[in-house]
């Protein structure tokens, strides 16, 4: 419970003063020490008085393109102060940070808790609500009910087709369900795109337990904002979801961990939560079934690396979020060094509907090796930025153009990033590439969480890759040195070429440095934190900035 406890103390006091930080050590017995090192990882979280409230402004890709820098050097001059220094009054404080989740009302800022789309200085200081996702898709099966139902209804959610799945489920035998989700093929959405139905036979074979069955709700990439639409759209679904879910692979508990920033998801999760445990879907002997699971949810306190499994394990822990070693695979040693099933909620919002439509029909959307619906996050200069429920196969090219009415003011397209940071820049002339899993592997791209950012002609790619660079530098962890160096050399280059300082030699340096974190790297992030990168230089380095002459 450290990690709620100094959340809630931080809440209260916008700080944690040493007299707290002394209570919680005690009373949980956790060292001051250890206590301290929590507090310093987490970006949420300070051990000195800072500001009344925080104004947190996104200045990754998307925002960034949409003026996110423009406006903090606006809000500098508004209050007279720099980045990361209090107002004299002690009101307010200016931070720069990563992706909030709001790239299709880009640019993002959070203040205190409010989230502020197509932020001003007007809009900052009188916040008028929270900013809600576009939804397309023709047909719409995940995104169905998001934006039209009472989220907090289950009679409404039910009389969509909700909890339809979980009441087949219940009285299956376990290992149906998970040869459901193996027939229906289906595969995650958190990034890796593992195979769901494997994961899950892996941990119900171990006979141990309890088990855990966690649902990531970090979503902290940048340029994804689908599964906080999920969420706030269509809680119950990933409720049914979980539940489903820790049924195949016998866990009676779960947690679901959501990022710190999403104040009002974390709202309507925790209401849905005691609302489904209320009317029997959750808790105790589930729908007469004799099945119990219970969901305890607990909130990140900034740290993009605590999406990743093992690190976001460590944080419910309590601990910094250092990923671990793999492996044990977290289906034997996950949670609490248990066997431990971690899906995305997106992944979970398919495990409902496979379960309601059965495997057949499921199979019939999608592509074969790429079945299913599946969800991206367009933003950046694009006229209808927002979340598309993608049923068919497209390639990129009809996704941006004929879907999402092509790059904003009929302007030229320079590239598009697709699959977030940790993806590649995609050229203009490889726009043909097919949305699916074998048509992006084929490129030699990937699909990640399904994040579009579109850059039009006019984007200083400097400026973005500077931006990378800058990213990755701050989120690395630190736990090993390919990454912990890689990234802040990765940085330095960077910011080098964004001055027009490019050193002789510096290409070969960055390539090096890249390969070197891809391949021995601990984790996922510093195994792809130069990938964005890679690409630029290898589709055409003088298009996207680098300076002729200072490469090869
Ligand atoms: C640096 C890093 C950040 C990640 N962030 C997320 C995240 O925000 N949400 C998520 O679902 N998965 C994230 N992942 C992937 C998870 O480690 C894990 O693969 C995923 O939650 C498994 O769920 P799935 O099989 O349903 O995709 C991240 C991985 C890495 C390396
Ligand atoms: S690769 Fe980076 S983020 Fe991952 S463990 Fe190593 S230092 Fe930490």
């Amino acid at each position: 419970m450290l990690l709620p406890a100094l959340l809630k103390t931080q809440k209260i006091y916008d700080y944690i003063p040493r007299e707290a930080a002394v209570c919680i050590s005690e009373s949980l017995d956790v060292p001051l020490a250890d206590l301290y090192g929590v507090i310093e990882f987490y970006s949420m979280l300070s051990s000195e008085p800072r500001a009344e409230t925080s104004i947190r402004v996104c200045t990754t890709p998307s925002c960034a393109s949409q003026g996110s820098g423009d406006l903090v050097a606006d809000l500098c001059q508004h209050l007279g102060v720099g980045v990361g220094e209090a107002t004299m009054d002690g009101r307010y404080i200016i931070e720069e940070v990563e992706c909030l989740g709001l790239c299709d009302h880009a640019p993002g800022v959070l203040v205190g808790d409010d989230m502020v789309g197509e932020a001003t200085l007007d809009k900052i200081f009188n916040p008028e609500g929270h900013p809600q996702s576009e939804i397309y898709g023709d047909p719409l099966y995940l995104m169905a009910r998001a934006g039209k139902i009472d989220p907090l209804s289950t009679a409404e959610f039910q009389k969509a087709g909700g909890f339809e799945g979980l009441r087949v489920v219940l009285s299956m035998p376990p290992e149906d369900v998970i040869q459901m989700m193996t027939d229906a093929g289906l595969t995650g959405r958190g990034g890796a795109g593992f195979p769901t139905g494997l994961k899950w036979s892996s941990c119900a074979e171990v006979d141990r337990f309890p088990k855990y069955l966690v649902c990531n709700e970090d979503e902290s990439e940048p340029g994804t904002f689908k599964d906080r639409a999920l969420i706030e759209g269509d809680p119950f679904t990933i409720i049914e979801g979980m539940t489903i879910a820790a049924y195949a692979v016998g866990a009676n508990k779960g947690f679901l961990y959501i990022r710190g920033e999403y104040t009002c998801s974390h709202e309507v999760i925790s209401q849905a939560l005691e609302i489904a445990t209320e009317e029997g879907f959750l808790g105790k002997d589930i729908l007469g079934s004799g099945f119990d699971y219970e969901i305890e949810l607990r909130s990140g306190a900034g740290a993009y690396i605590c999406g990743e499994e093992t690190a976001l394990f460590e944080s419910i822990e309590g601990k910094r979020g250092f990923p671990r070693v793999k492996p044990p695979f977290p289906t034997t040693h996950g949670l609490f060094n248990q066997p431990t099933v971690i899906n995305n909620v997106e992944t979970l919002a398919n495990v409902a509907l496979i379960c309601r439509i059965g495997p057949d029909e499921y199979k019939k959307l999608g592509a074969e090796g790429s079945t299913g619906p599946r969800l991206f996050s367009i933003s950046g200069d694009i006229e209808k930025p927002g979340i598309y429920e993608i049923t068919e196969p497209i390639t990129l090219e009809q996704l941006i153009y004929e879907k999402a009415g092509g790059v904003r003011g009929g302007k030229e397209l320079r590239t598009v990033l697709l699959g977030g940071a940790a993806g590649k820049f995609v050229a203009p002339d490889q726009l043909d590439v097919t949305l699916t899993t074998p048509g992006v592997r084929k490129a030699g791209l990937s699909l990640g969480s399904g994040a579009v950012v579109v850059f039009d002609e006019n984007v200083d790619m400097k400026f973005v890759l500077h931006g990378l660079g800058h990213f990755f530098a701050h989120e690395s962890c630190g736990k090993c040195y390919p990454c912990q160096l890689g990234t802040q050399r990765q940085a330095e280059i960077l910011d080098r070429n964004l001055r027009g300082q490019t050193l002789e030699g510096d290409i070969e340096r960055l390539e090096d440095i890249i390969v070197t974190m891809t391949d021995t790297s601990l984790c996922g992030l510093g195994q792809t934190a130069g990938s964005a990168v890679l690409s630029v230089i290898e589709i055409c380095p003088e298009y996207f900035g680098f300076e002729e002459g200072s490469y090869g």
